[in-house]
C-alpha cells in the first residue's frame, strides 16, 4: 500500500504557530525539539463535510500526551480549534481532508535533549491535506494483506503507548518489514507475543471458535485509539458483544473476520495474514455492519468548523 501524490495538495498552506506558509517554504527550526529528538506529540483527524470527527477526543489525547511529556504552555482546545479552522479556511477545504496536528516541545536555545533548554513554548503545526481514507484502494476485492513483524510494541514499563508521540521508528521498522514482504501493513506483537496492533492501526477479529465474538487487544501495547473506541461504542449501542483481551496469532489465523481501525483509513477488512487467507477471503458480515454504522456516524456527527 503506497500513497500517491494528490495534485490538489500542490499549493497547500501549512499553519506553523499561526502563520500560513506555502508547503514549499514551510519549515521548522533545526533547534526545534521535533528535529532534535522527535520530542513532539501528534494527532490525525478527518474532516467530513466541514465537520471534524471526534475533535474533542483527539484534542484531549493530544493534551494528555503533552502533559505526560511535561510540555509547558500547551494551547487550549479553543486555540487549537481556531488554528484548525483557520487552516481549513485558508485552503478552501471542506471534505475528504486529513489533518495532521503536531505539537512539539518547541525551539531549544542550543542543541541537546534537556527540556530545560526549551524556553520559548511549544511549536504547533497544522498540516491539512486532501486525502481519501488511505486503505480504500489497497483493500480491493482481496482485503488488506498483513504480515507479522519482528519489531515489537513497547509495554507501558518501557514507553507508555498512551503517549501518542512522534517517535515513529518502531512503526517504521515494522512497515519496512511489511514492504519487504509485499504486504500492505505489519502486525506488531506485544512483549508477550500477543497481538498489539499494526504499524498504524488497531486490529479487531471475529473469533473463529464458538459463538462469533468481536475481540480486540487490551490497551497495553497500543494507543488509546479514537476509532477503536468509536467502534466499541457502536457495539454497545447496537448490542454487539465484544471483549478486550490478549489475542494470540493462532486466533487471528483462524478468525472468521479481521479488520483494522484508524482515523486515516477508517475500517479496512483484512484478507490475508502471514500468507493465511482469513476464512473464505471475503469481507465478513460484522465488518460490513460496523463499517456501515461508522460511515453513518461520520455522516452526521462531528464539530462543524467550516461551511461550503
Ligand atoms: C500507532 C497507532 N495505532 C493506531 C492508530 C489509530 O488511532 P485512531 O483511531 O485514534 O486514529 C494510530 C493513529 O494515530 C497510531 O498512531
Amino acid at each position: 500500500m503506497l500513497q500517491t501524490f494528490n495534485e490538489k495538495n500542490r499549493d497547500l498552506l501549512i499553519n506553523i504557530n499561526g502563520d500560513l506558509i506555502h508547503r514549499d517554504q514551510a519549515g521548522i527550526s533545526p533547534f526545534d525539539s521535533a528535529v532534535q529528538g522527535g520530542d513532539a506529540v501528534w494527532e490525525g483527524l478527518r474532516v467530513y463535510a466541514g465537520r471534524v470527527f471526534k475533535l474533542r477526543e483527539h484534542l484531549d489525547r493530544l493534551r494528555s500526551s503533552a502533559q505526560a511529556l511535561a510540555f509547558t504552555q500547551i494551547p487550549t482546545n479553543e486555540q487549537l480549534t481556531d488554528e484548525i479552522r483557520k487552516t481549513l479556511e485558508a485552503n478552501n477545504m471542506y471534505d475528504g481532508v486529513h489533518i495532521r496536528l503536531t505539537l512539539t516541545r518547541g525551539v531549544k536555545i542550543t542543541s541537546g535533549m534537556d527540556p530545560r533548554l526549551n524556553q520559548a513554548g511549544p511549536t504547533l503545526i497544522v498540516l491539512a491535506e486532501h486525502k481519501a481514507p488511505v486503505y480504500r484502494s489497497a483493500v480491493g476485492d482481496k482485503g488488506l494483506s498483513l504480515v507479522t513483524a519482528s519489531t515489537r510494541r513497547f509495554p507501558p514499563d518501557c514507553l507508555d503507548p498512551k503517549i501518542h508521540h512522534c517517535n515513529l521508528i518502531q512503526s517504521i521498522l515494522a512497515k519496512i518489514e511489511a514492504n519487504n514482504a509485499g504486504a500492505d501493513d505489519a502486525i506488531m506483537l506485544d512483549k508477550q507475543g500477543f497481538l498489539a496492533e499494526t504499524n498504524a492501526t488497531h486490529v479487531f477479529i471475529v473469533s473463529g471458535e464458538g459463538e462469533p465474538t468481536l475481540l480486540t487487544s487490551r490497551l497495553v501495547a497500543c494507543p488509546e485509539g479514537v476509532t477503536r473506541s468509536t467502534v466499541l461504542d457502536l457495539c454497545r449501542a447496537n448490542s454487539i458483544d465484544f471483549a478486550e483481551r490478549d489475542i494470540s496469532m493462532t486466533e487471528v489465523y483462524r478468525a472468521r473476520e479481521v479488520f483494522t481501525t484508524g482515523t486515516m483509513g477508517e475500517l479496512a477488512w483484512v484478507g490475508k495474514v502471514d500468507g493465511r487467507t482469513i476464512a473464505d477471503g471475503t469481507r465478513g458480515p460484522l465488518t460490513e455492519r460496523l463499517s456501515t454504522l461508522y460511515q453513518e456516524l461520520t455522516a452526521r456527527e462531528g464539530e462543524q468548523l467550516v461551511t461550503q
